[in-house]
């Protein structure tokens, strides 16, 4: 049985005194209440030992937006697994559209980032996803299926239960327009099919898929009842601690 986990991303939004607001806030709505499923944010590294803080007595979870693949040494900008470890982190989130794009990580990077942190105990949030051309080209299963196969072809399938991917289609990223719920669950369904192929069926059951692209509350219940869907990545609507809240509330509802 796969728990749901929704997902915060904060992208470059919140340093450190915004972000020990909202996540206090946060932490405030869901005090000595139950989530039967995994809540995570993931805010930017400077803000994140606060979050740490603010997030310490609850349920929810911490991750970072990247990590670099070597333990520690002369690579200025960059940060390792050991120190996430540090902080109580148990995600990471690689390979993310922005990432790809803006500062040209490859299939081959993303890859040894993931294996690099499954070795050292930290959850990665693979995203993969296709842009609008693709979309149109009618190509993203071809898309998904190398940023995916490159990964899995890498990592040993005894990581299933810490590996998560995420599927993001780049054109429903902060632009409001999300892929319908039957578009969504046919790439998860997709995705899932691949894991199998590679690893196991068993493995494919055990991996979770979450949705990202503009999920928001008035669109989380049809996204998060597809069968294959455990869960979203949430960035705009992460923002808010009523709108996060509000979807975790709707992924308590469906329970599965
Ligand atoms: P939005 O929810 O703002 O579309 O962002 C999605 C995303 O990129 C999460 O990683």
């Amino acid at each position: 049985m796969r728990k749901l986990l929704v997902a915060g991303n904060w992208k470059m939004n919140a340093g450190p005194t915004e972000a020990k607001v909202l996540a206090d806030e946060m932490a405030e709505i869901w005090k000595g209440k139950q989530f039967s499923h995994e809540a995570l944010i993931c805010p930017p590294y400077v803000s994140l030992p606060f979050v740490v803080k603010s997030f310490r007595d609850s349920f929810f979870k911490t991750g970072a937006q990247n990590v670099y693949t070597e333990d520690n040494g002369a690579y200025t900008g960059e940060i390792s697994t050991s120190m996430l470890k540090e902080l109580t982190c148990d995600y990471v989130i690689l390979g993310h559209s922005e990432r790809r794009e803006y500062f040209q990580e490859t299939d081959e990077f993303i890859a040894q980032k993931v294996s690099k942190s499954l070795s050292d105990s930290i959850r990665p949030i693979l995203c993969v996803g296709e842009k609008l051309d693709e979309r149109k080209a009618d190509k993203q299963k071809e898309v998904v299926e190398k940023q995916l196969n490159t990964v899995l072809n890498q990592v040993d399938e005894k990581h299933a239960d810490d590996f998560v991917v995420a599927y993001e289609p780049v054109w429903a990223i902060g632009t409001g327009e999300t892929a319908s719920p039957e578009q969504a669950q046919e790439m998860h369904a997709f995705i899932r099919s691949l894991i199998a192929d590679s690893w196991s069926s068993d493995a494919a059951e055990k991996v979770r898929i979450l949705y990202g692209g503009s999920m928001k509350p008035a669109n989380a219940e049809e996204l998060l009842s597809q069968k294959d869907v455990d869960g979203g990545l949430i960035g705009g609507a992460s923002l808010k601690a009523d709108s996060f809240s509000e979807i975790m509330s709707i992924a308590e509802q469906i329970g599965k």
